[in-house]
């Protein structure tokens, strides 16, 4: 049962793509069998990255016309690429038959030890599903208060949805660890005080020339500079994952599929449900749906304890913005003195 990692952010830009792509490679120099799902619409996709141009995509293997072995890049640098694209918009409108015909085709594909779902930037139901299904999600910070904000609304929804296990946090473009330390802080302290979820740091990335480097050369930066600050990160990030305990649900591929497009599915208006623009729908209140009389005064205490809890939210990422605007610009440390493993550095300035 190979173990079904998203890794997802809020924000686009925050280093999604190549957290994804060179974790990937890193997972399988350590002997590990990895399949990496493209499932990012953004422009600097995993394509940019490596250079590959697939000619066909996941909406060939959703029309029928190929199947997936057939699309899928093999051994990349030791790891499997599904070239997502358009056929990740698809997904989320398909019928029973191609839902069943995609899960056969997906679990036809052969043996992995790690699934890596590398999405796009946004809320959209395809990465709400990723998210919900997987076994794990890795979140992408940066120490930008934007980042932060956007992590959380991402977090918020996942929250209302009913996600309630740990989420791995990774800060990028990290120049000094304080700024990591401070933005991972933040995020947790808002998440624990509003939400269900469990926040738990992964790791960081310090930021680094290379990493952009890498991209103009269409190689990944683990591979072309494998001693570069970038690179160390991402074989620190890659061993901690291997170390961790799985944490996992003991769910199957085939669990794990029919439950993401069942997500799915039920993300999408219901046949026949078009609502004409103009039309508007009036949310019930459980009082109107019974057929009696709403309670004024109970709406409004509801209404008011509402805006309360939503006002205390703000307040507290207010807070978060301030604190990060008001900090002095990084200045990047050298490669080595960049402190690389920040649980770690926790664990040293405890106290
Ligand atoms: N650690 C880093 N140091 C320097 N540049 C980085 C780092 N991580 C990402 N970048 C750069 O930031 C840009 C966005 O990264 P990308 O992985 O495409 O983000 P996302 O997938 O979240 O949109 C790219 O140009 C990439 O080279
Ligand atoms: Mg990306």
């Amino acid at each position: 049962m190979p173990r079904v990692i998203t890794i997802t952010s809020g924000k686009g830009g925050v280093g999604k793509t190549s957290i994804s792509l060179n974790l990937a490679l890193e997972l399988a120099s350590a002997n590990q069998r990895v399949c990496l799902f493209d499932a990012d619409l953004g422009l600097a996709n995993i394509n940019i990255l490596t250079g590959i141009q697939p000619e066909n995509d996941l909406e060939s293997v959703i029309d029928g016309s190929l199947e997936l072995s057939e699309i899928v890049i093999k051994n990349y640098q030791g790891i499997d690429i599904i070239p997502g694209s358009s056929g990740v918009e698809r997904m989320a409108d398909l019928t029973q038959e191609e839902a069943k015909r995609l899960i056969r085709s997906f679990l036809g594909l052969g043996e992995y030890d790690y699934f890596i779902f590398d999405t796009s930037a946004g809320i959209s139901s395809q990465v709400l599903s990723f998210c919900m299904a997987s076994h794990e999600i890795l979140l992408v910070i940066t120490p930008e208060p934007t980042s932060l904000t956007d992590a959380y609304s991402l977090l918020k929804v996942l929250s209302r949805k009913g996600y309630n296990r740990t989420v791995n946090v990774v800060v990028n473009q990290v120049t000094q660890s304080s700024s990591a330390k401070k933005a991972y802080g933040q995020l947790r302290e808002t998440v624990n005080r509003f939400l269900s979820i469990k926040l738990s740091p992964l790791g960081i990335v310090a930021r680094d020339k290379h990493v952009p480097m890498a991209v103009i050369a269409q190689t990944p930066f683990l591979k072309l500079f494998p001693d570069s600050p970038g690179s160390r990160c991402i074989q620190l990030l890659g061993r901690k994952l291997l170390a961790r305990e799985k944490n996992m649900e003991p769910i199957s591929l085939e669990q794990f599929w029919h439950r993401c497009l069942g997500f799915l599915s039920k993300g999408r208006p219901a046949a026949g449900a078009k609502r004409k623009h103009h039309e508007v729908t009036r949310p019930k209140t459980t009082e109107a749906v019974a057929g009696q009389k709403p309670d004024i005064t109970v709406m409004l205490q509801r209404i008011e304890t509402k805006i309360s809890m939503l006002m205390d939210e703000m307040k507290q990422i207010r807070k978060i913005v301030a604190h990060q605007e008001n900090q002095t610009e990084d200045t990047p440390a050298p490669p080595g003195e960049v402190e690389l493993d920040f649980e770690a550095w926790f664990s040293k300035n405890r106290g």
